[in-house]
């Protein structure tokens, strides 16, 4: 079952930091999992919208400076990392689901992915661009044609064939609350591998692998492996 750390190792160190990256490359994961916001012309990684959270700042990510953000603590010392830090912490050693969360995200995104394939041989297959704003994502894939992409869905799908129509993508991430094993089989029979969002016990690992499930968010990246 392929096993991606969501917000990096987020059980074992702070979400979204490059010690929680460092570590699910350290536990074997096949892909990082991690979420990004377009701030001036900067692209940060952090989950909410707002700081306090999981940094001791304050305030919207989005109307923050750059300069602020990067003055914060994000748990043990760590940063709010740039993109382009965890791209570089990633080469050679894991592949990179970058979730897009704010509006903007998509072209700057897609142009530092493009910058990466043409000039530092890295492989469009080494990255994995989704979005429950399926319109980004379509619109990362249609600047950078090469581009895998995902879906999340927030609910139970409707015309799930026409979204793939529409989008082609590489895999379709379904959330753990509402996955079934007829959902599974209908992504399989349109020819993409279902990834869960998220199991943290190894018996919920268990249960979506019985199911027929290809891939696992998890914050705990050994579990996958003691589930089997
Ligand atoms: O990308 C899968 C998962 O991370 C989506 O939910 O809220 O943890 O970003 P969330
Ligand atoms: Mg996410």
């Amino acid at each position: 079952m392929i096993c991606l750390a969501h917000r990096g190792a987020s059980g074992h160190a702070p979400e979204n930091t490059l010690a929680a990256f460092e570590k699910a490359v350290e536990l074997g994961a096949d892909w990082i999992e991690l979420d990004v916001f377009a701030v001036e012309n900067a692209l940060v990684v952090i989950h909410d919208n707002r700081l306090e959270r999981t940094t001791n700042g304050a305030g919207y990510v989005m109307t923050s400076s750059v300069a602020y953000l990067r003055s914060l603590d994000a748990g043990n010392g760590q940063k709010i990392p740039l993109l382009s830090e965890v791209l570089e912490l990633a080469a050679g050693k894991i592949k990179v689901n970058i979730e897009l969360k704010g509006p903007g995200t998509a072209g700057p995104v897609a142009a530092l992915i493009e910058f990466y394939v043409k000039n530092q041989g890295r492989q469009y297959a080494d990255f994995l661009v989704s979005s429950f704003d399926h319109r980004q994502v379509k619109k990362a894939k249609t600047l950078c044609p090469g581009l895998p992409i995902a879906p999340n869905l927030t609910g139970p799908p409707l015309n799930l064939d026409r979204l793939v129509a529409d989008l082609s993508p590489f895999s379709i991430h379904v959330d753990a609350d509402f996955v079934t094993t007829e959902l599974v089989d209908e992504i399989h029979g349109l020819g993409c591998p279902a990834f869960v969002f998220t199991a943290n016990t190894v018996e919920e690992i268990k249960r979506l692998r019985d199911m027929g499930v290809d891939g696992v968010f998890t914050n705990f990246p050994e579990r996958v492996k003691q589930a089997g």
